[in-house]
């Protein structure tokens, strides 16, 4: 999946996987983190998702990281803010309150640039990879992440017969198969995705199963 792949997108407004409200498994399950209200989180491959605003209510810091200006420029927008703007290596980096969103590429983040990370979020992240790139994406998690820090995955899985990603399917046992070296992972809960999912439905899936872990990084 180049970058111009998704930079189209966003040109094109092709932008489905966005939601218009915050997710519900985020606001069920993010308790079970048992994080500080300050943590500072680390949103991997953003778009403009209003998740990121959810977390500021709840006192965190998010680090947003998006390779599409245009979808950064939206987020801010959208929110009716003017950001701050910086440039640090090769990324441009737009902040506003307790949002920052470094807009450029995830897999060349250097940890040293980050502030300390307390938590993780991936919404729509690593199924946005194909399978070539998924176990780049979980070592690049392994290498941002401090050990000990809690993160909320939200995966989904369906019959590759029935669609092309992205998103693109990943199984529980594949979950397991790319994140277990570096992470402990507990499924919390596995539901029907479809539901909400009409964009898909009009794709051809017929089964969706949205499947919310906790992960936690190991020492
Ligand atoms: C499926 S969307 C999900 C966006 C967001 N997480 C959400 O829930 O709405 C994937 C996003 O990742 C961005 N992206 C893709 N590859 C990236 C990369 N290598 N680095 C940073 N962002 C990337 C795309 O521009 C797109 O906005």
């Amino acid at each position: 999946m180049d970058h111009n792949f998704w930079l189209d997108r966003w040109q094109k407004q092709e932008i489905g996987f966005h939601n218009l409200s915050v997710q519900p498994a985020l606001q069920k399950f993010w308790p079970r983190l048992g994080l500080a209200p300050d943590a500072a989180v680390l949103v991997p491959l953003a778009g403009k998702s209003l998740d990121m605003a959810w977390l500021t209510e709840q006192g965190h810091t998010v680090v947003g990281v998006e390779l599409s200006e245009r979808a950064v420029d939206e987020f801010f927008a959208e929110h009716g803010v003017t950001p701050d703007v910086r440039t640090v290596g090769d990324y441009i980096v737009k902040s506003s309150g307790r949002i920052t969103l470094w807009c450029g590429d995830f897999f060349k983040l250097n940890a040293s640039e980050l502030p300390r990370i307390g938590a993780l979020y991936d919404r729509a992240a690593l199924v946005a990879m194909p399978p070539i790139m998924q176990s780049g994406y979980a070592a690049k998690l392994g290498e941002l992440l401090p050990a000990g820090t809690p993160g909320l995955l939200i995966g989904l899985d369906y019959n590759t017969k029935e669609m092309n990603g992205p998103p693109f399917a990943i199984s529980q046992s594949r979950v397991q198969e790319l994140l277990a070296a570096n992470f402990t992972i507990e499924c919390l809960e596995a539901r029907d995705g479809l539901t909400k999912s009409v964009h898909l439905a009009k794709r051809g899936v017929t089964r969706l199963e949205e499947a919310s872990y906790l992960l936690k990084r190991r020492a």
